[in-house]
C-alpha cells in the first residue's frame, strides 16, 4: 500500500485525506468583496487521463448542468474522453443536488449500481461532487459507509479537480476535499458546452436570501457577482462562435451586483448583454424581492431579451411566506406579476410552489390556490416541502400528514395543468419564432423553444437545426406544442 501523503485516517488498508464541510461555517457571511482570479492549467497533468474514459451524471439545476460542462472540459484537458455508458468508464462522477430528499435518494440509488460495477472493476475511480458534497451528513455517510468512493469535492473548488483527482490516483486514498466557505471567483475555467447554439453563463454564485427551507445558501455560499465586463466578454465570445442564445444564471439574478462595489445592477447587465447582439437573452432565477422597474423597462425595451420570466411564488399565504422568510406578501407578488404582464408584451410567467410547509393550514393552502387562479401561470414546478438538515424550517413543528400534503399537491397540480393548457391554447394557428435545437423524442420531428419558452415539436428538415425559424402551431398539448415551419 502507498501511504497517502496527506494528513489522514487509515482504514480498510488505505490512508485517507480529509477536508470535510461544516454547515455552521457555511452559514457565515462577511462583507468582504470576493476577489477574482484566472484559472491556471497545471500542464503536468495533461496526460493523466490518457486512454481513460469518464462518465458524469448530473442532478439538479442549471447551475449544476453548467458546472458539469466545466468538469468535462477540465477532465478532457487531462486527456480523459467522455462516454455516456457508465459501465465503460474508468472514472465515474456524480454531480449531485441537495434541494430535496428525493434528489438525495436518487444519488444513493445510483451509487449502489456503481458499487456493483466497482466490485468487478476495482480500478475504476468514483467521485461525488456538487451540492450534496457540501453537506456534512452526506460526507459522513460516504466516509463511513461508502469507503470505496475515491474522491469527494464540493461546489467551491471545482477548478482544483485535476489536482484532487491526481492525488487520489497517485496515492489510492479516499480524498475528501470540500471547502465550507466559498473562495475567489475563478474566471476562464475551461468549458465543454453541451449545445452549439445555446449557452449557460454564470453571472453570480451563491445566495444570501436564506429562505428558511432552503439548503442552497449553505451549499453554494455567499452571493458573489461576476464583474460586468467579464460576463459581457464571455457573451461576445459566444456570439463570435455562432451561439444564438444565452441564459444568465444565478440563484437570485435580480440581486446581481449588490455585493460588488460597483455602480451597476441587473438592469444594466441585461442591457449590456442585449447590446452584444446575441439573438436571445434569458435569465434564471428571479426572486420577486429584487425585481426593480429598471429591469422591467430593459426587458420590455430589447427585442432580444426573451419575454419569459420564472418568478417563484412558493406560497400564496402571507403567514407561510413570513415563516419561509421570503420578504414579500401575496399582494406584493400579485402587484409585481400584474406589472410584468402589463409592461412586457406577450410575457409568459412560470413559478415554483411548495405545499405542506410546516404548519400550513387548509386556509393557507387556499391562499396559494387563489394566487394560482389569479395569475394563471404558463406552468409551475410544484413540490412537497422536504426538510433539509441544518435549515430553520427543518426544526419547525410540522403536524400535517404526508397524505394531506399529497392531496394538496394533487389539487394544486390539477389547477396548474388547467392553466398551462389554457395558455397553450392561445398559440393555436399562431406563428411563433422557435430556435430549433435538435431531434425530438417524437419520431421524425425536431424540437426547440419559442421566445416564451414553450417546447415545440416541429415537422422539419434537419437542415433547420441551429436556426431560429417561424413555426405555425398546429396542435396543442398541456406541456408542448406541435407545429410546421412556415415561410410567412
Ligand atoms: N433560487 C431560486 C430557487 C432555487 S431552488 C429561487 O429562490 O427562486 C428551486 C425550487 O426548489 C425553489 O423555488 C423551491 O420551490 C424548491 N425548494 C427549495 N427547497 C425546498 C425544500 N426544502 N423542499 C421543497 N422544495 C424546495
Ligand atoms: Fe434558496 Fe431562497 Fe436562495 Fe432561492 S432565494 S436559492 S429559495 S435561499
Ligand atoms: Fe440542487 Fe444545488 Fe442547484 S442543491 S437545485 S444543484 S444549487
Amino acid at each position: 500500500m502507498i501511504i497517502c501523503i496527506y494528513y489522514g485516517i487509515i482504514y480498510n488498508g488505505r490512508s485517507d485525506s480529509m477536508k470535510t464541510p461544516d454547515l455552521k461555517e457555511a452559514r457565515k457571511r462577511t462583507n468582504k468583496i470576493v476577489e477574482t482570479r484566472e484559472y491556471v492549467k497545471n500542464e503536468n497533468l495533461s496526460n493523466v487521463g490518457k486512454d481513460k474514459k469518464y462518465y458524469i451524471k448530473t442532478y439538479g439545476c442549471q447551475m449544476n448542468v453548467h458546472d458539469s460542462e466545466n468538469i468535462k472540459a477540465l477532465l478532457e484537458d487531462m486527456s480523459f474522453e467522455e462516454t455516456d455508458d457508465f459501465e465503460k468508464a474508468d472514472l465515474i462522477l456524480l454531480n449531485t443536488c441537495a434541494i430535496r430528499e428525493n434528489a438525495h435518494n436518487k444519488v444513493f440509488g445510483f451509487l449502489g449500481r456503481v458499487k456493483h460495477l466497482k466490485e468487478t472493476k476495482p480500478n475504476i475511480i468514483t467521485g461525488i461532487c456538487g451540492c450534496m458534497a457540501q453537506e456534512k451528513s452526506v460526507v459522513d455517510e460516504i466516509k463511513n459507509k461508502y469507503k470505496w468512493v475515491d474522491i469527494v469535492f464540493g461546489t467551491h473548488n471545482i477548478d482544483r479537480l485535476p489536482d484532487i483527482l491526481n492525488t487520489s490516483l497517485k496515492n489510492s486514498c479516499q480524498n475528501i476535499d470540500v471547502e465550507s466557505i466559498e473562495g475567489d471567483i475563478v474566471e476562464n475555467i475551461p468549458v465543454k458546452r453541451d449545445s452549439k447554439y445555446k449557452a449557460w453563463v454564470n453571472i453570480m454564485y451563491g445566495c444570501d436570501k436564506f429562505c428558511t427551507y432552503c439548503i442552497v445558501p449553505y451549499t453554494r455560499g455567499k452571493q458573489r457577482s461576476r464583474k460586468l465586463i467579464d460576463i459581457v466578454n464571455e457573451v461576445k465570445d459566444l456570439v463570435d462562435k455562432g451561439y444564438l442564445e444565452v441564459t444568465l444564471l444565478g440563484q437570485n439574478v435580480n440581486a446581481y451586483g449588490k455585493d460588488l462595489n460597483a455602480n451597476y445592477k441587473m438592469g444594466d447587465l441585461l442591457e449590456q448583454v442585449a447590446l452584444t447582439g446575441i439573438k436571445r437573452v434569458r435569465f434564471v432565477t428571479s426572486h420577486p424581492w429584487d425585481f426593480d422597474d429598471e429591469m422591467i423597462d430593459v426587458i420590455a425595451k430589447y427585442d432580444n431579451i426573451m419575454p419569459y420570466i420564472h418568478l417563484p411564488l412558493q406560497s400564496g399565504s402571507d403567514r407561510i411566506l413570513k415563516l419561509m422568510g421570503r420578504r414579500y406578501t401575496k399582494e406584493k407578488y400579485l402587484d409585481l406579476f400584474n406589472k410584468l404582464k402589463k409592461k412586457i408584451p406577450n410575457v409568459s410567467i412560470t413559478t415554483d410552489i411548495i405545499v405542506g410547509f410546516p404548519g400550513e393550514t387548509e386556509s393557507d393552502f387556499q391562499d396559494t390556490l387563489d394566487v394560482v387562479k389569479k395569475c394563471q401561470f404558463d406552468s409551475a414546478f410544484t413540490f412537497i416541502f422536504s426538510p433539509r438538515i441544518g435549515t430553520p424550517a427543518a426544526k419547525m413543528k410540522d403536524n400535517i400528514s404526508l397524505k394531506e400534503k399529497e392531496q394538496r399537491l394533487y389539487k394544486l397540480n390539477e389547477l396548474v395543468n388547467k392553466y398551462a393548457n389554457i395558455n397553450n391554447q392561445k398559440y393555436l394557428n399562431k406563428i411563433v419564432p422557435v430556435l430549433i435545437e435538435g431531434e425530438s423524442d417524437k419520431e421524425g420531428m425536431l424540437m426547440g423553444y419559442t421566445d416564451t419558452m414553450k417546447l415545440v415539436n416541429v415537422k422539419a428538415d434537419k437542415k433547420y437545426i441551429g436556426k431560429i425559424v417561424n413555426v405555425l402551431i398546429t396542435d396543442i398539448k398541456t406541456w408542448s406544442l406541435n407545429g410546421e415551419i412556415t415561410t410567412i
